[in-house]
């Protein structure tokens, strides 16, 4: 059983100045939930149970959000508000850790910090600037083939190739419903690339990755790169990869945001028809 979770959240969020000033990029909202909570959630759903956050500074609201809020709990109670209780009170069952990144080094750096938490079991890597359609669980998809292969397995997406400097990279060969990843490779330039299959924010890791991740030079715009740490594990093991089959939305930009919300908020019960209505009507007036 996978029972622990790592989630890397100590970036500065730039391309979100200045609403990321003084505040967490993953408390952005889609809708009525921070981007963080979808990540936890996601997690939650694969029944992990543990933690860990990498933070940095001005991230104190992450750790607010999932804890307990007696004061607005009682209120909430005695205005009869059950619903918002519920909504509020989702993590109960769940425990937080958190660390802080000494300085920006890179998500290699990042989940370096994770060793003692993890503690010699394997353990799921989100980074929550991806958001996965939540109807679909591909963490599911990835611990059944961890279960089959205890090896490593990354979440993978075919990217148009004019985006593959934006992601890591692999190459790899395509074995039943999976891929055998041959080599990685952080953010290529287009003419550099061995595919346009993209590494996207979701990985089972197993220990053997620290070794790694504490012996590596910076690589890719000066940060200690995962990428380049799993480049160098595939010497020892064998490491998978598995297309997504969910829609998945990069929350990390603004017009990635933009239609992360527009999704969401197609498919919320609550205001869907009535969204729809304002589309059309605005779509009219373009
Ligand atoms: C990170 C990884 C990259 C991966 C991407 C997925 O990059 O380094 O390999 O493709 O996440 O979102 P970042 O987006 O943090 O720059």
């Amino acid at each position: 059983m996978i029972k622990k979770a790592v989630l890397p959240v100590a970036g500065l969020g730039t391309r979100f100045l200045p609403a990321t000033k003084a505040s967490p990029k993953e408390m952005l909202p889609i809708l009525d939930k921070p981007i963080i909570q979808y990540a936890v959630e996601e997690a939650q759903r694969v029944g992990i149970e543990d933690f860990l956050f990498i933070t940095g500074k001005h991230k104190r609201a992450i750790e607010d959000h999932f804890d307990k809020a007696y004061e607005l709990e009682e209120r909430l109670k005695s205005a009869g508000k059950l619903q918002l209780l519920e909504k509020i009170n989702c993590f109960e069952n769940l425990n937080f850790a958190y660390i802080r990144q000494k300085q920006p080094k890179g998500l290699g750096d990042a989940i370096l910090y994770a060793k003692p938490f993890v503690n010699n079991e394997p353990f799921v890597v989100i980074l929550s600037d991806d958001v996965i359609d939540p109807e679909y669980s591909v963490l599911s998809d990835m611990i059944e083939i961890y279960n089959r292969t205890h090896s490593t397995v990354i979440a993978l997406e075919e990217v148009p190739w004019s985006d593959v400097s934006r992601y890591g990279i692999v190459a790899g060969k395509k074995v039943e419903d999976y891929y055998l990843i041959e080599d990685l490779i952080e953010k290529p330039e287009q003419s550099q690339s061995p595919s346009n299959l993209a590494i996207i924010g979701r990985y089972i890791l197993t220990p053997q990755i620290f070794k790694y991740l504490g012996k590596l030079e910076p690589g890719k715009g000066g940060e200690i790169q995962l990428t380049d740490a799993l480049k160098m594990l595939l010497n020892e093991t064998q490491i998978y990869g598995y297309i997504i089959k969910g829609k998945r939305y990069d929350a990390g930009e603004k017009l990635g945001y933009l239609k992360t919300i527009f999704e969401f908020a197609l498919k919320d019960s609550e205001i869907a028809s009535d969204f729809k209505a304002f589309l059309k009507e605005r779509i009219t007036n373009l």
